[in-house]
């Protein structure tokens, strides 16, 4: 099976996959489009920007548990490990990871923000000129293959920053599954996660003070108009954070602050004053719950370090 978007151009490939992703998601009764396209290299900068405010939490306490704990998740992770990261983006914790490993075999940063990908690439060329660092620009929710010359030594799928929170339940299932399928026999994975608390905490960590969770979420219409020639009006909607406890999860949304129409490839698309797009889910998770859902996808969940607040979540997975 090919890398989908190795083969072709990928900028071609991705166009048309968001495009087809915006019309059908704006067809919908309740607008919606995939969280994956918020990452262009304007997003990748905007969320770099996320993860140093005051109220974004999650990464400034995985970053603690990975320090406190690394020595232990080296030996998790066993000499020689190749690491095959997932959402890899600017890759900032995989270095406290990476420093850690005795002799890593290879690094493979994957990610759908191509151009974003390579610059993260060529950063951690510089700063262990001794690893094999092979990028892959895939969609991780589609099935892709991990290129044939990477090392066939013992696999550690790297999957921090909750990224597994964007996906629902059955998405999470396709990803660990193929995870596991990538790992290969007496493969392995170190998994971070948000977990559950108090609404205080949560909602202003998706809406800061500084509005730089609103100009991320925005971009995602001013990237419509960039890259599909639409004609969204981004002063018409502002950035919405809401709790969704149904699905445990917290959702953000576009509000149209009007009744508009955008046109998109010759698509018109209505919105009523108030009406939504919903953006992003991030799922926050109960630690005993995610080794069931490991489990389905034929993990077995041997390992579990926390921050001293039980805010978040990193686990070692094995594979059954
Ligand atoms: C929340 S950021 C996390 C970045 C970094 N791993 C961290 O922990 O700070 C999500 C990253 O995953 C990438 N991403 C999101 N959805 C993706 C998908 N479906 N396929 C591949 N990469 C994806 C984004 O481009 C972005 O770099």
């Amino acid at each position: 099976m090919p890398n989908v978007l190795d083969t072709v151009d990928p900028r071609t490939v991705q166009r048309e996959a968001f495009l087809r992703d915006v019309l059908a998601g704006l067809a919908k009764p309740r607008k919606t489009l995939p969280s994956r396209w918020l990452y262009d290299d304007a997003g990748c900068e905007l969320f770099e920007q996320i993860t140093q405010l005051a109220e974004y939490y999650p990464t400034r306490t995985e970053i603690s548990i990975l320090r406190e704990h690394v020595d232990e998740m080296s030996s998790f992770c066993g000499p020689g490990a190749v690491v095959l990261e997932y959402g890899a983006g600017a890759a900032i914790k995989t270095q406290i990871l990476l420093a850690a490993l005795r002799t890593p075999g290879a690094y493979v940063p994957i990610d759908i923000a191509g151009a974003f990908l390579l610059t993260t690439a060529e950063r951690l060329r510089r700063r262990f000129p001794q690893l094999l660092v092979w990028p892959v620009t895939a969609d991780f929710t589609a099935a892709f293959e991990i290129p044939r010359g990477v090392p066939q030594q013992r696999r550690v799928v790297f999957f921090p920053g909750s990224t597994i929170g964007n996906l629902d339940a059955a998405e999470a299932q396709q990803f660990l599954r193929q995870a596991r399928r990538h790992a290969g026999k007496g493969g392995a994975a170190l998994i971070g996660f948000d977990l559950r608390k108090s609404l205080e905490v949560l909602l202003p960590a998706y809406d800061d003070a500084l509005g730089v969770t609103a100009a991320f979420d925005l971009n995602l219409l001013a990237r419509i108009n960039r890259e599909l020639g639409g004609n969204f009006d981004l002063d018409g909607f502002r950035h919405e954070a809401r709790w969704n406890e149904s699905e445990s999860a917290v959702e953000m949304h576009l509000v149209s602050l009007r009744t508009q129409r955008a046109r998109i490839d010759e698509q018109r698309f209505a919105f009523a004053a108030g009406e939504t797009i919903h953006t992003e889910s991030s799922r926050k998770y109960e630690l005993a719950d995610f080794g069931v859902i490991a489990a389905h996808a034929g993990w077995r969940m041997t390992r579990q370090w926390q921050d001293e607040q039980g805010h978040f979540a990193v686990v070692g997975l094995e594979v059954n």
